[in-house]
């Protein structure tokens, strides 16, 4: 038995492993059911008289020795195998990409600052409105279609409330909020996030951008709207785009005339997003109706202005040419990353 135990401690001490299998297949080879230390303790339940001390201190010595050799083994193999703590010096670095300015982001900032350009300073107002500054106030009759559940989020139902909540259709609103807080002369452009309830679709998103202009002065005129839409899609198209205004009707607007823009898809051809026309609607505009300016406390006796508004998405799709809408609002970035060069 001296002789087993002996044998047995030089095997502990001598053992090393690659895997935390082996050492697995050790512990058990020792403490198994029919483990060469487990017999051993069998053994040594037959022993009596003077050995027996002798023997079951070595014995015991044993034990703890292969354990602790058990656990070490298991222990350096564990950290050693922890994905963390490897390290290959000789391995490349990896490359942070760059962001990008989301494609509507930039038109929108690109068209603000041709505003800008004309003194327009820049006005911005809820998301989250009411009937009055989306409606009321802009001359809408009460029995407008607009003002239907068909077209409009509403928070609030219309029984409820004299002046329901609900998230606005157009950026109008804001030139409402500006006029009721401030009087002419008035030049602002307000961008913002507007909300219609519409069935999705390459054209059509029941999301999109649009900014909103509006001067309010002493003798303002048709011609001075004419020319500032003008400056403006030349600013934004190039010098060779022209504009068409055709006549339209908004209950804000007296006249009011739909602006377009020679398609720069097809160069003013005819293709499926000018629907064959050669022009792409870009928004509408007009001159302030005077029933607008009474309600926001303005004499329109005295003062006259425009106001036209258009849709960011539309002028992103011209200037890039990504015909389908939804992707303004999908986030791809195999579509983002497009736009790296974009400031
Ligand atoms: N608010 C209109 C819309 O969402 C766009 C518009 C048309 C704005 C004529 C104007 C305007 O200021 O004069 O369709």
């Amino acid at each position: 038995m001296q002789k087993k135990i002996a044998d047995l401690l030089s095997e502990v001490e001598a053992f090393t492993a690659g895997s935390l299998h082996e050492v697995e297949a050790f512990r058990v080879k020792l403490f198994g059911k029919k483990g060469d230390l487990t017999l051993l303790f069998d053994e040594f339940k037959q022993v009596s008289g003077e050995v027996k001390r002798e023997l079951g201190q070595k014995i015991n010595e044993l034990k703890g020795k292969a354990q602790t050799r058990i656990s070490e083994l298991k222990e350096a193999l564990e950290v050693g195998s922890a994905p963390a703590l490897t390290l290959d010096a000789s391995r490349p670095g990896s490359a942070d990409s760059i962001g990008t300015r989301h494609p509507i982001a930039s038109v929108r900032s690109e068209i603000l600052a041709i505003f800008r350009q004309l003194g327009f300073a820049v006005a911005e107002g809820p998301e989250v409105e009411d009937d009055w500054h989306v409606f009321g106030a802009l001359n809408f009759p009460p029995e407008h279609p607009a003002r239907d559940m068909q077209d409009t989020f509403f928070i609030e139902k219309r029984e409820n409330s004299e002046n329901p909540v609900l998230l606005r259709t157009h950026t109008s609103s804001i030139q409402v909020r500006a006029m009721e807080k401030q009087q002419p002369p008035i030049r602002i452009v307000c961008p913002g996030r507007v909300f219609r309830n519409e069935a999705i679709s390459a054209r059509a998103h029941c999301m999109f951008h649009q900014v909103e202009g509006l001067y309010v002065d002493q003798s303002v005129s048709f011609a001075d709207l004419k020319q500032t839409l003008l400056y403006f899609a030349k600013e934004m198209f190039g010098g060779g785009v022209e504009i068409r205004l055709r006549p339209s009707f908004f209950p804000f607007t007296e006249p009011s005339a739909e602006m377009d823009v020679s398609c720069s898809i097809c160069g003013g051809k005819g293709c499926n997003i000018c629907k064959g026309t050669g022009w792409l609607e870009v928004g509408g505009c007009g001159m302030v109706d005077p029933n607008v300016l009474d309600s926001c406390k303005i004499d329109s006796q005295k003062y006259g202005g425009f106001a036209f508004g258009m849709g960011v998405e539309r002028i992103a799709m011209l200037k890039y040419q990504a015909r389908d809408l939804r992707l303004y609002f999908e986030n791809d970035v195999r579509f983002l990353r497009q736009f790296t060069a974009v400031v």
